[in-house]
């Protein structure tokens, strides 16, 4: 049997292939620090001018760090204490919570979807928090024992805060504060996914994520609290996402690019390693009913700024069919303005 990553990283294998990405893919490692990710101060918001930098935040980047949001940086070290103390315990204790095959809960490696995949290297926990009827309880780990209640009470905290973002974003646009947040419904799902990232002895072939963009809605990090490795595609180049121990790094999704008809960006990001440190994360998605039909709002719609995507429904599985064929999601809703169709 081939070795988990786990155990390649504490014997510091030289990677096997199926973890190598291509060199020219991979980009220079020190393209980046030159444009700054913005600080957004969430307890100003009600502020014009810290609207006009949400909005400008994005509209280019897709991403910033979030300040002022009411939680503690005693608070969230305690959240980053339980997620650390779940990955430490005996690996056949985390076995209990072994994401299966075809499932996306759990606990596990990457989703093995082809055989050309480069894989991750890195472990997640993926949990369901929200709606609280889809809880499989089953996966949720006991020990640390208070597991689960900081989970439900993080989750509750940063769902309030994407919501307050929602409203705000939509006002930045000078829509109805509900525009965004009413597609999103009474119902929509948060799930939250702690990212576990083994040092590795060649970060220079091997990615802790492939370069993605996220299908949520919206996103909200609470990285490690000292090991970088998140990085930004901006204008082409890949930007550090700094660690800031108080600050919780915000996201958009491609469902918010949708509904904003593209004015605001879901950017691509990705994880790199290092050969030090365990890095981990802990990654908040919140989504849609999938149920409820998702599209640009009315109000951004306009002949200089023509409908970009089509109203879709359950994007999430639209994201993992795609995801498989190897395809672009956002692209495959895009409508073309082509003029010459006219
Ligand atoms: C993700 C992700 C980034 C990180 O889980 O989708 O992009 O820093 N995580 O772990
Ligand atoms: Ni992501």
């Amino acid at each position: 049997m081939s070795k988990s990553v786990q155990e390649m990283s504490m014997d510091s294998d030289e990677p096997p292939s199926a973890y190598v990405v291509e060199r020219n893919s991979f980009g220079s490692k020190d393209s980046s620090t030159l444009i700054p990710i913005p600080i957004i101060d969430v307890s100003l918001l009600s502020s014009e001018d810290e609207q006009g930098k949400l909005r400008s935040a994005l509209s280019s980047a897709g991403c910033f760090q979030a300040i002022g949001h009411g939680m503690s940086s005693t608070y969230l070290d305690k959240i980053r204490e339980v997620a650390k103390h779940f990955f430490a315990l005996p690996v056949e204790e985390k076995q209990k919570y072994a994401r299966a095959v075809n499932e996306a809960e759990g606990y596990g490696n990457d989703r093995v979807v082809s055989k050309k995949q480069v894989l991750d290297w890195s472990y997640r926990l993926s949990l369901r928090v929200f709606p609280k009827e889809k809880r499989r309880l089953s996966l949720w780990p006991e020990n640390p024992s208070d597991f689960g209640e900081s989970l439900v009470e993080f989750s509750t905290k940063v769902k309030s805060m994407m919501d307050h973002l929602l409203r705000t974003m939509a006002r930045s646009l000078n829509l109805e504060e509900g525009s965004f947040l009413s597609q999103f419904g009474e119902q929509s799902s948060l799930v939250a996914r702690f990212n576990f990232y083994p040092p590795c002895s060649r970060p220079d072939l091997v990615l802790g994520v492939k370069p993605h963009t996220d299908r949520s809605g919206i996103t909200v990090l609470l990285q490690d609290r000292e090991v970088e490795g998140l990085q930004v595609l901006v204008d082409d180049k890949w930007v550090n996402v700094p660690t800031i121990p108080d600050a919780l790094v915000v996201n958009l999704g491609d469902q918010m690019q949708i509904m904003s008809n593209g004015i605001f960006k879901s950017p691509m990001h990705r994880v790199l390693t290092n050969t030090e440190r365990l890095r981990m994360s802990v990654a908040m998605f919140n989504e849609p009913e999938p149920e409820n039909e998702i599209g640009p709002v009315e109000g951004l719609i306009n002949e200089t700024r023509p409908r970009l995507y089509r109203n879709v429904n359950n994007y999430g599985d639209i994201n993992y069919r795609c995801y498989q064929e190897g395809k672009i999601a956002l692209e495959t809703v895009q409508i073309a303005h082509n003029s010459d169709k006219k």
